[in-house]
């Protein structure tokens, strides 16, 4: 069977915290405003695949009409997510988090009345296998709402070198090599049509330097290189150094004021009919 976890370690890496708070606080405000049109109350939610727990407390906060379990496959993620509680006492009472594997989750059919997975869907093969099993643990009428990433829609410029190239060579090419897409995100849609979700939406956040803090976007490619150069070096074509060149070109944009960057990221929602 292929890995269910090839990114283990770059998951567990010291770069994935800060990788997840980074991108966390420059995604929440558009994530927000797509939550705040969902019907209300969102109920007893499901945030799979948790990680540190950056969505699972400022859900908890922001909607104090629900509360949120937070699962993850990584012990350590699940013991730091735990430690929110001392950031985010307002939610705390409304927030728990468990280990747990998303291809086989421990919570009966129908729990959950709204379920998140962010992030997740990329690093992992098979991922239909885990939205079927979202969809048992979530009941009739529960809304799904999945960040799903497409890396080939993050662009740079000005840059020395084509980083648009860089991301099909590297982190695209790296996905295939370890038995995952990382483009996965203009797929789901058709997929969670066939599954039977209804009422399937696809939204995009504008993650840019019009938009978000130039230093949290600079922070968020700094974790990325930190985390993954090495890997994607180790399992394409391109040479460490490759790697480090295309991450060094798109920080240094993102360092010149005049520099634009963009990471679109798309958003789909669906309602889980039973
Ligand atoms: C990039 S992180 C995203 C974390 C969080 N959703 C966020 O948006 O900040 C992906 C997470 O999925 C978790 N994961 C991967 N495979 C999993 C599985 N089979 N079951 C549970 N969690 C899994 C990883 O351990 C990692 O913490």
């Amino acid at each position: 069977m292929a890995d269910r976890n090839p990114q283990k370690d770059q998951m567990a890496h010291e770069s994935m915290v800060r990788t997840l708070r980074l991108q966390t606080m420059a995604v929440w405000p558009q994530e927000e405003r797509i939550l705040n049109t969902y019907p209300k109350p969102l109920g007893r939610v499901l945030d799979a695949g948790c990680g540190t727990g950056e969505f699972s407390w400022r859900l908890a906060n922001g909607f104090p009409d629900c509360t949120v379990n937070g699962v993850d496959i990584l012990a350590d993620s699940v013991a730091r997510a735990r430690e929110g509680a001392t950031e985010w006492d307002e939610g705390s009472r409304r927030v728990s988090f468990s280990v747990d594997d998303l291809y086989h989750l421990s919570f009966a059919d129908s729990t959950f009345d709204f379920i998140a997975c962010r992030h997740v869907l990329q690093s992992i093969p098979e991922p239909e296998l885990v939205l079927n099993e979202l969809i048992r643990v979530g009941r009739n009428g529960a809304r799904l709402h999945l960040l799903v990433e497409d890396y080939a829609m993050i662009h740079h410029y000005p840059t020395q070198t084509d980083t648009d190239l860089f991301w099909h060579q590297g982190p695209i090419a790296f996905g295939r090599a370890t038995g995952t897409d990382l483009r996965v995100g203009r797929a789901i849609s058709a997929t969670l049509r066939r599954l039977g979700v209804s009422d399937v939406k696809l939204s995009y956040l504008v993650i840019d330097s019009e938009r978000v803090d130039r230093g949290i976007l600079k922070g968020i490619f700094e974790s990325w290189r930190d985390g993954y150069a090495d890997v994607i070096a180790e399992h394409t074509e391109l040479t460490p150094d490759d790697v480090h060149a295309a991450f060094a070109d798109m920080i240094g944009c993102l360092a010149d004021p005049d520099g634009y960057a963009v990471w679109f990221l798309p958003v789909v929602s669906g309602v889980i009919s039973k």
